[in-house]
């Protein structure tokens, strides 16, 4: 049976630093370690440690024998920017209190550390490196022989096009050659499996199939990682009135930077919190007793709705009729958490599908990832009425 919301990929991570951008991948390191049981992982690429956190933080709570190892030479590189010896010395110290230092931090280059490891020996490896397509090439090349034959291999940034990021082109072309499965969120996760004698969950997933709960991988991870994202930047926010709350040093985003990430996030996030709190809705037959349906899902409030429509009945039914029949293309929502105005401004192809809007998004569009409000409309949603945007810029300047 295949779940990909399970008590390991739903835990919050117990450390999450500056830069995060990895850290929308944290719930699917919790889950890969969860279903692999992998003997050895090796990290090529830690810096502040929330991809290596996250593999020690599963291993751990899962009471797993697994070895773990993190290679870095802890200078940074020209994508990562250069970074004091500081963060080497916080991860140090957090492993040694924490896990007593038992996952390994090997301070030195990649191409060094290979001697390190038996061939034949890691069953999970994170590529986070230089991110060029010679040195992402490069670093699987010189430690494919250190791989078991039925290894997993993850290369993070496989999104990033701009600058001379190549990993997403060599991941493509490894991509020909053997199973695998791509993440976009949080600058792209890929998955790459050298054979397919691999734990039933972790086959599903990378042939991209729904779980038990008819959830994809893509969106459930996404939604999962992007919520502990936008978690760090809303702390981030709460402590404003502090200097540097998160010692985030001079590279640090600015304000305004964390909002547009919050914002970027915001949309997907409240897909999770609908999604996952509506019920269950049987999606093979919906046209006889659609009101009923819909009013089952929590996506109409006959409050939110008659108020908006100016009708005084409290029959819910007929609300939800009354918006099916003409609320919705007078561009009336039927709840906080859809937006009809927005979703047929953003999604013009189901428009000309002919399918109600609102019925497109529970029992479609909602399962392929599209969101049914702006971020915009999140945010207000979200944003205590003394807090305005431009309160929070004023604050920045
Ligand atoms: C993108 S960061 C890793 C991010 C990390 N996985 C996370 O979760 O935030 C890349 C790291 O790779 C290290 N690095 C790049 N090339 C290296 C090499 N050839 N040998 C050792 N470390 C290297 C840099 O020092 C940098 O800390």
């Amino acid at each position: 049976m295949v779940a990909y919301t399970t008590p390991s990929s739903i835990q919050l991570p117990e450390r999450v630093e500056f830069p995060v951008s990895w850290a929308g991948h944290i719930p699917f390191a919790f889950w890969i370690v969860e279903n692999l049981r992998p003997k050895k992982i090796v990290e090529l690429g830690t810096h502040s440690g929330n991809s290596f956190c996250a593999f020690s933080q599963a291993v751990d709570r899962l009471e797993l024998d697994t070895a773990l190892h993190a290679v870095d030479h802890w200078a940074g590189d020209e994508h990562a920017g250069a970074y004091d010896t500081a963060v080497y010395d916080d991860l140090k110290r957090y492993m040694k209190n924490r896990y007593r230092d038992r996952p390994h931090l090997h301070r030195t280059s990649f191409d060094d550390a290979t001697r390190e490891f038996d061939d034949g020996s890691i069953d999970l490896l994170h590529i986070d490196g230089l991110h060029t397509y010679d040195a992402v090439k490069h670093d699987f090349e010189i430690w494919r022989q250190k791989l078991t034959a039925n290894a997993v291999v993850l290369f993070h940034d496989t999104a990033v096009t701009n600058r001379d990021f190549g990993v997403g082109r060599y991941f493509e072309e490894l991509a020909k050659e053997h199973l695998a499965f791509n993440f976009s969120h949080s600058h792209g996760l890929g998955v790459l499996a050298l054979s397919e004698n691999l734990p039933e969950p972790v086959l599903a997933l990378l042939r991209g199939q729904a779980d038990m709960n008819g959830l994809l991988p893509r969106s459930v991870f996404s939604r999962l990682g992007n919520a502990i994202t936008d978690h760090f930047y809303a702390e981030a926010f709460c402590k404003v009135e502090e200097r540097d709350p998160f010692h985030m040093g001079p590279d640090a985003p600015s304000l305004s930077e964390m909002l547009r990430m919050l914002q970027h996030n915001a949309g997907e996030r409240i897909t999770l919190y609908t999604g996952f709190n509506s019920p269950k809705v049987n999606t093979s037959d919906v046209s006889d007793d659609l009101p009923l349906k819909i009013l089952a899902s929590g996506f109409f409030s006959p409050d939110h709705y008659a108020k908006l429509a100016g009708l005084s009945t409290d029959d819910a039914l007929a609300l939800c009729r009354h918006y099916l029949d003409e609320g919705e293309e007078a561009g009336l929502s039927p709840s906080a958490e859809f937006d009809p105005v927005f979703y047929a401004q953003e999604y013009p192809d189901v428009v000309t599908s002919g399918s109600g809007l609102l019925e497109h998004y529970l029992f479609h569009g909602r399962h392929e990832g599209r969101v049914p409000m702006s971020a915009e409309g999140v945010i207000q949603e979200i944003t205590p009425p003394e807090t305005t945007k431009s309160d929070v810029f004023a604050k920045e300047e």
